[in-house]
C-alpha cells in the first residue's frame, strides 16, 4: 500500500452503511489521488464493503480498517495501522453514529444514553485526538464531524423564527440523540479553536434528512418526498474535501451551502 502515501489519505468511520458507504464511493470515484480507508466494525464487513466500492471501478484506491468507536483499544489499533501503512492522515470523516432511542416516545433510558454518547461523542473525540499526530503530518488536514440539525440548541428555541429551516425538526423526539449532536458540535468548535493554528480544518456537517438504516423507520422515510438519498450527503462531504467550504471552516454547515446556528 506504499503507493498510497502520495495520495490524499481519507478515513471514514461507519463506512459500511448509509452516508459513510456512499461517501466512500464518492471519494474513491473522485480522484486517482484519493485513498479511502473504510472504517468497519469487523473484517468480514470491511472486506465485503471494500469489494462493493471496488466493483464500481473507482479512480482512487480503497482499503478498510477495523474501528469500533466504543472501544479505545480498537481506536488505538486503527490509528497505529494507518500510521504504519500511510504515515499520515489527510481527511478524517467522523461519520459513525447511532440513534437507538425508541421513536415516538418522550422517554429514554440510561442504556440508550450511554450507547448514544459512547458512539456519537466519546468515539469521535478519542479517535480525533489519537489521529492528531497523523493529521498534523498533512499539508491540508480536515476533520469533518457528521452531526445533525437536531443538535442545534437554537433550533429548540420556543421563539424560533417561522422561516427557520430548523423549524420542521423542532418537535422531533429523542433527547439523547439531540444532546449527543449538540456535544459533537461543541467538540467541533473546540477543535476549530485549538487545531486551526496547526492547520487542521474542522467542520460540523449536517448531512440532511436521508434514507438510511439509522432509525427503524426506513420504509416511512422512503415514502416522505423531502427525505433524500444518502448520496446527497456524500456529495456535500465531497464539496468540503474539494475545498468548496473552506470559507466556512469551524462552522455548523449544511450540505448545500449555508450554516445552521449552534
Ligand atoms: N440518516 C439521516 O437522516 C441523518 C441525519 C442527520 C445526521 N445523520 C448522521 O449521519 C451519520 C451516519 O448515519 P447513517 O444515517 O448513515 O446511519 P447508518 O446507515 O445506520 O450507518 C451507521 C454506520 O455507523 C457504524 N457504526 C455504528 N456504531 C458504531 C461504532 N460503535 N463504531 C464504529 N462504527 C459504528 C455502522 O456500522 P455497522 O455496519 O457495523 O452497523 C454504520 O456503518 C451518523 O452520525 C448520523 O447521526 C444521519
Amino acid at each position: 500500500m506504499s503507493s498510497s502515501i502520495d495520495k490524499q489519505v481519507i478515513l471514514i468511520t461507519g463506512a459500511t452503511a448509509g452516508i459513510g458507504f456512499d461517501t466512500a464511493v464518492y471519494l474513491a470515484a473522485d480522484s486517482a489521488k484519493n485513498h479511502v480507508i473504510m472504517g468497519a466494525r469487523s473484517a468480514a464487513k470491511g472486506e465485503a464493503k471494500v469489494k462493493d466500492v471496488q466493483a464500481k471501478s473507482p479512480k482512487g484506491t480503497v482499503s478498510f480498517v477495523i474501528v469500533d468507536q466504543n472501544d479505545d483499544e480498537s481506536i488505538s489499533a486503527a490509528v497505529k495501522q494507518i500510521e504504519q501503512e500511510f504515515g499520515r492522515l489527510d481527511v478524517l470523516v467522523n461519520n459513525a453514529g447511532v440513534a437507538p432511542e425508541p421513536t415516538g416516545k418522550v422517554w429514554t433510558t440510561r442504556k440508550h444514553l450511554r450507547t448514544i454518547f459512547e458512539t456519537n461523542v466519546f468515539g469521535p473525540t478519542i479517535l480525533t485526538e489519537a489521529a492528531l499526530p497523523l493529521l498534523k503530518h498533512s499539508k491540508n488536514a480536515m476533520v469533518i464531524n457528521v452531526t445533525s440539525g437536531l443538535g442545534s440548541i437554537a433550533g429548540l428555541d420556543t421563539n424560533l423564527d417561522s422561516n427557520s429551516p430548523l423549524l420542521p425538526f423542532q418537535g422531533v423526539l429523542g433527547p439523547g440523540y439531540r444532546m449527543s449532536k449538540a456535544a459533537l458540535n461543541t467538540l467541533t468548535a473546540y477543535q476549530h479553536l485549538h487545531l486551526h493554528k496547526d492547520g487542521v480544518k474542522t467542520w460540523a456537517y449536517c448531512p440532511g434528512y436521508v434514507v438510511t438504516d439509522l432509525t427503524a423507520d426506513r420504509d416511512s422515510r422512503m415514502a416522505e418526498p423531502w427525505c433524500e438519498s444518502s448520496e446527497t450527503s456524500a456529495q456535500g462531504i465531497l464539496d468540503i474535501v474539494h475545498g468548496e467550504r473552506d470559507a466556512e471552516v469551524g462552522k455548523f454547515v449544511t450540505k448545500r451551502g449555508g450554516a445552521y446556528p449552534w
